[in-house]
Parts: C-alpha cells; structure tokens; sequence
C-alpha cells in the first residue's frame, strides 16, 4: 500500500499523467480481485467498507422500478436493517425471516414469500455474533426460480473459504477489506451482469455510474493484496481454512468449564449447519446457572490481555450503559433476555498460534470469578 500511495497517489480520473498512474493501478487492482473472486473487473464496485456496500445494493436495487418487497433475516448485521429502513421509506415492505435456535434461516418461510411483491432478497452468509453460515447455494436456487434477487452479505466469509461469484446463484454480494486483515476504510460491492443499480451515493460518474467518489487506490490495493494472502492460505490447505482446528483445540477446552456454553452451531455436531471457521460464541453463566454480564466479561478478558467481543462489535461498545444488553441476534435464536445478554465472541486470526490460546480458558475463568464478585458486593 505504500509502494501503491507513493506511485499512484493522484485522483485516478485525472486525464493527465499522474491520473492515468493512478487508473492503471486501480484497473490492475480491480482486475485482479475480479480473478480471486470469481468474476469479470466490471462486476466490482469498490465502497468505503461492508456498510456502503450493503445500502448500494439495496437502495440501488429499490432505487429501480416500482417499490416491491424486500425479505431479510432476524440475524442481520444492522447495516442491513439500517438499509431496509431506508428501503422501507422508498415505499417498499419488508419482511423479517425467522431464524431456528442455530440461526439458521426459515426455509419454509422463505418459499411461502417468495412470490410479488418480492423482488430482493438480502441475506447474511456468515453471522458475526454467532458463527452461522447459511445454505445460500440452496436459498439462491430458490431466488433465482422465483426471478428474485439475492443479495448476500458475505463480509464475515470471505477469507475463510474459496469463492466464485459467476458460479453461484447470487446476484449482489458485499465485502470489506477490513475483516481479511485489510486496510478499515474499503470494501465492495459485486454485481451481476444485467442487475442495474440507482447510485446509492452519485456524483462524478466513477464506479461506472454506479458509486460516485474519488477512489482510494492505495486501500484497494490493500484489499486485494489480503484477499491474494487470504486466497493462497487456503489453497495450501485444500480450500478449508486451518484456523478451524485452533478453533476447534480452543473450544473444547473452554467447553470444560462449567456454566460455559456455546451459542450457534457446533462444529463438532456433523448434523449441526456449518460454522465460521474462525469464530466461537459462548454463553456465559456463574457456577449457579445465573448469566454472567457478556460486556463485563469483556472487560475482565481485556484486562488480562485478550481482545474478544459482546455482540456486534460495532454496536457492543455503546449498548446499554450499566444495564442489560441483550443481543437481539440471541433473543431472535430463542434466547431468554438474560442469556442473550450474557454472550461473548472470540474471533481467531491466522497471526495465532495454540500457545497464544493456551491462556484462554483459565482468563475467561478468571474474569467470571471477577464479574460474580462484583456481582455479590452489590
Ligand atoms: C456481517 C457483517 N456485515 C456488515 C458489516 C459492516 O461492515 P463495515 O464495518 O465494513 O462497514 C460487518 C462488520 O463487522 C459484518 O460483520
């Protein structure tokens, strides 16, 4: 990215010579992440992160036509449901998808509404809070015979598992730099051929008309480069990303203290759907089968060092002040208001190593003893 921002720094629509620097290399960028993923440069819209890109693909499909119905899932990251608001405001229904106690989405529910005035379809892939991956291959099967679009929210995924867009029946997908070890700050959009968009964000024509804004090359170039590194891991490990077996050493030694509990599939279970390879979601109780606080937990785990999450990450730092924080991704899987507020994420990268985690399960110990001692002075 250095190399990239000191030799193509200029605005890449610049008709002089720096400019033209500036478009060969987000051209070049832009042709090479269409081969890592599957489909042709022209498909690419790059945004500013998953965010931008899930409201360019609503608003721009909702921008389109007469209002029609939009159909989600009770597991959504909130960008989606901030988007289907807006999407709602444009004249549009939306329906929310019920999810079982593993998240997975209601396929019966899905069939019975995928008739008018449904026209769009925006799932997530892989759920942040609680590991979930959805049948999409299956869900877009049934989109594309119904001649519904299918958007999938695949920031989560990415990364963790070979993708080519072209062969799957999905018309709009989402991702962002960041949660592939990237630069914050770039994601994009992919498009079908053939599906036209309103510009979520106009302006000077780039994108194709598609999103308007100077692009930033060298956070491209980032991107595409942590999608290259992502790519070769898991080509050396036969497409399957190999921080599942950390994952898997580290939960079932957590799996051993008592009142922990995993929330979402289990990927010991070969019945259970499948999980996120680098993702654990526990459910935190005292020796009591009282939940345990997931943003307290948080902080406890923070002061010994290890950087986990409650919730959404974008959202858990602002829940609730002092009070109960239930996660609406939980209560929607069936979780009683203070179970799903007792959930704690930990997310693995492939800069760990077992020795890193060794840890882990007696600090998570450590910051329950601490939680329940607060608890028992109050
Ligand atoms: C599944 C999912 N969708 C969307 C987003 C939003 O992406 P961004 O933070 O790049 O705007 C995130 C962020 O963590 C996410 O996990």
């Amino acid at each position: 990215m250095a190399a990239v921002q000191a030799e193509a720094w200029a605005n890449p629509s610049s008709l002089h010579g720096f400019g033209l620097a500036a478009a060969e290399q987000l051209e070049r960028s832009r042709w090479r992440l269409g081969e890592l993923l599957g489909c042709a440069a022209s498909q690419l819209v790059f945004t500013s992160g998953g965010t931008e890109s899930i409201h360019t693909a609503l608003l721009g499909v909702a921008g389109q036509g007469s209002p029609g119905r939009l159909l989600i899932s009770a597991v959504e990251h909130p960008a989606t449901l901030a988007a289907a608001v807006q999407v709602q405001r444009l004249g549009w229904q939306v329906e929310i998808l019920p999810v079982d106690h593993l998240g997975v989405v209601d396929l019966e529910a899905l069939d019975r509404l995928l008739v008018p005035p449904t026209r769009l379809v925006s799932l997530i892939w892989g759920q942040s809070e609680v590991g979930t991956i959805q049948p999409i291959e299956t869900i877009g099967a049934r989109c594309r015979e119904a001649g519904v679009l299918l958007h999938v929210d695949a920031v989560q995924v990415l990364g963790h598992r070979p993708l080519a867009f072209d062969a799957l029946p999905i018309d709009l997908l989402s991702l962002a730099a960041h949660k592939l070890q990237g630069p914050r700050g770039v994601g994009a959009l992919l498009v079908r051929q053939g599906v036209s968009l309103s510009p979520f964000i106009g302006g000077g024509g780039q994108e194709a008309g598609r999103r308007g804004g100077t692009e930033p090359v060298a956070l491209v170039a980032g991107l595409t480069r942590a999608l290259e590194l992502c790519q070769a891991r898991l080509g050396s490990h036969g497409g399957q990303d190999p921080i599942a077996d950390l994952r898997d050493g580290l939960l079932a030694r957590v799996l051993e203290l008592e009142g922990v509990c995993l929330s979402g599939p289990d990927p010991r279970h070969a019945a259970d759907p499948p999980r996120l390879p680098h993702h654990l979601s526990l459910l935190v109780a005292n020796p009591c089968g009282t939940p345990l606080s997931g943003r307290g937990l948080v902080q406890a785990l923070w002061q010994q060092g290890y950087a986990v999450s409650s919730g959404s990450a974008c959202s858990s730092g602002r829940a609730a002040e002092g009070g109960l924080a239930p996660s609406p991704i939980l209560q929607a899987m069936g979780y009683a208001d203070a179970e799903a507020a007792s959930g704690v994420r930990l997310s693995l990268g492939p800069w760990l190593t077992a020795a890193d985690l060794e840890g882990v399960p007696a600090a998570l110990e450590q910051a329950r003893v601490r939680l329940q001692a607060v608890l028992s002075a109050r």
